[in-house]
């Protein structure tokens, strides 16, 4: 007899869904994406099981009802804080095992281990949440409350069926992945970011800040990040436009990726970092580790908060001068935000050509200014116009990403830095976004980046250094003859 009829065979009660609940009626009650999940939106109405076939694996039932039956067991020792993590254990598998033998569904003796490791893993791992985490369509993990728990697929928001026994347990699960990353969650320091082995990001925040319990949010690494070819196809850039970026890379231009908040900065600054040859040694700095540099030759640097005593920060700034001592290449920064932007000139305007970051700006201009304002916080009371002239001589091209009223990212300009007039930085557009062409009948736009017919003075040093590009990549023949 299969599994699945032994499970049905026994006739018991049908039991909860399990936490991925796949049906087709989460589609329909999804709160859109463009509203963020609050009390009002978020019924909790069980789904009527479909009459006829369910489409459930039987061994997660099994699974479900067997850790039900286990956190009925255990009740308040699996939150005893007083019980070190390999008691529990034993503890649990001792129950555990007490609960199988009580089961009245024949499990062969391959089944039943695997059974064990199973749901000791659920208890013991990240509860409920483990099985989101498993999931590769899910990208982003909302615990808003033990009862209410959000996942994003493919962009959009899903209220789930997972959820935790109590706020303890909760809480069991965030100290569980604090503490493995040596950081700690209580009343004194009640707001805490950490990594999960796979680099996946976690904020937590617990009372008094959260008022309505503990909250997570997981942000899953992505496991297999967009290509170059990935970005073209998505129509985020053109082939030219891509074409041009990798002349830029390999010719050792210093670029700065800007835009807004989740646009794709960090996506971007990893295609671009796919460019850089093999043979470069590459030091990269980053918040949280992101990047997924595919080169053999790389030093991969994080920073670190203070801790619960609020020593032992190390900013970015720290490992960016630090990075300087270890004879880079190339020195990759996530995202400048603060005084590492005048470390980071400084490299670029010293044998660092090819350095590569990102900044939060919403236009070009934008991301001049803001980065002016950075090499302030430094606090080495330059005056503006050095400041200026160091940034005009360090950053050759500026890459603004934008999220556009279709929902898709693009690359809305692609810009030099083409020197100083006056007090004043200059810039000029290379590529624009033509947003002129319109929208097909799905909403999309037709548009993509077009030349703005200006070659731009790095196209000299990217011939010199064997980069030539086509001289037609720039706009029309006409267009360069009149510029002449
Ligand atoms: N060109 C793109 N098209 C579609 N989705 C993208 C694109 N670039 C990034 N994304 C997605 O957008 C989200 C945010 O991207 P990320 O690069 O982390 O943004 P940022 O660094 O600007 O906050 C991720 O889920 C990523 O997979
Ligand atoms: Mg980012």
């Amino acid at each position: 007899m299969r599994l699945s009829d032994r499970v049905k065979h026994q006739g018991r009660t049908a039991p909860a869904e399990p936490a991925t609940g796949d049906g087709a009626g989460e589609e329909a009650s999804a709160p859109s994406e463009a509203q963020p999940p609050s009390g009002e939106q978020a019924p909790r109405t069980r789904k009527p099981t479909p009459s006829g076939a369910p489409r459930q694996d039987p061994m997660a039932v099994l699974k479900q009802r067997l850790q039900e039956q286990l956190f009925a067991r255990l009740g308040s020792r699996l939150y005893d804080a007083s019980m070190s993590e390999d008691q529990l254990l034993e503890f649990v598998n001792a129950e555990l095992t007490g609960v199988v033998d009580e089961e009245q569904t024949p499990l062969s003796p391959q089944e039943r281990r695997q059974l064990v490791a199973d749901v000791s893993n659920d208890v013991l791992g990240y509860g409920p949440i483990q099985a989101l985490l498993d999931d590769d369509d899910v990208t982003e993990i909302m615990v808003n409350s033990t009862d209410r728990i959000y996942v994003e697929r493919a962009g959009r928001l899903h209220p789930t069926e997972a959820r935790f026994l109590s706020e303890d347990h909760l809480r069991r699960i965030i100290e569980r992945i604090v503490s493995e990353v040596g950081r700690r969650v209580d009343e004194s320091s009640p707001m805490v970011d950490a990594r999960l082995p796979d680099g996946s990001r976690v904020n937590a925040v617990i009372p008094p800040l959260a008022v309505d319990g503990p909250s997570l949010t997981i942000r899953k690494f992505a496991r297999d990040p967009f290509t170059s070819d990935d970005l073209v196809t998505m129509g985020s850039m053109s082939r030219p436009v891509a074409d041009l970026l990798r002349a830029c890379v390999e010719g050792r231009l210093n670029v700065v990726v800007s835009g807004g908040t989740g646009t794709g900065k960090t996506t971007m600054l990893n295609v671009l970092s796919s460019y850089i040859s093999d043979g470069e040694r590459i030091v990269s700095v980053e918040d949280a580790v992101e990047l997924q540099l595919q080169q053999p030759h790389v030093v991969r640097l994080e920073s670190r908060p203070p801790n619960v005593e609020g020593r032992g920060e190390v900013t970015i700034r720290d490992l960016v001068r630090n990075a300087l001592r270890m004879r880079p290449d190339r020195i990759l920064v996530g995202e400048v935000r603060s005084g590492e932007a005048l470390d980071m000139l400084q490299a670029m305007n010293t044998g660092h050509e090819g350095s590569l970051t990102t900044v939060h700006a919403n236009s070009p201009r934008d991301a001049l200014s803001r980065i002016e304002t950075m090499v302030l916080m430094a606090g080495m009371d330059l005056p503006v116009r050095a400041i200026r002239e160091q940034i005009a001589s360090a950053i050759h091209v500026i890459v603004q990403i934008g999220r556009m009223r279709d929902g898709s990212r693009r690359i809305t300009q692609i810009t030099e830095v083409s020197g100083m007039e006056g007090g004043t930085i200059t810039l000029q557009d290379i590529f624009a976004f033509d947003h002129a062409a319109g929208i097909d009948e799905d909403g999309r736009l037709l548009g993509t980046q077009e030349p703005t017919g200006i070659r731009p003075k790095f196209a000299e040093h990217l011939a010199v250094h064997g980069h030539a590009l086509p001289a037609d990549l720039f706009g029309s023949a006409d267009a360069l003859l009149e510029l002449r």
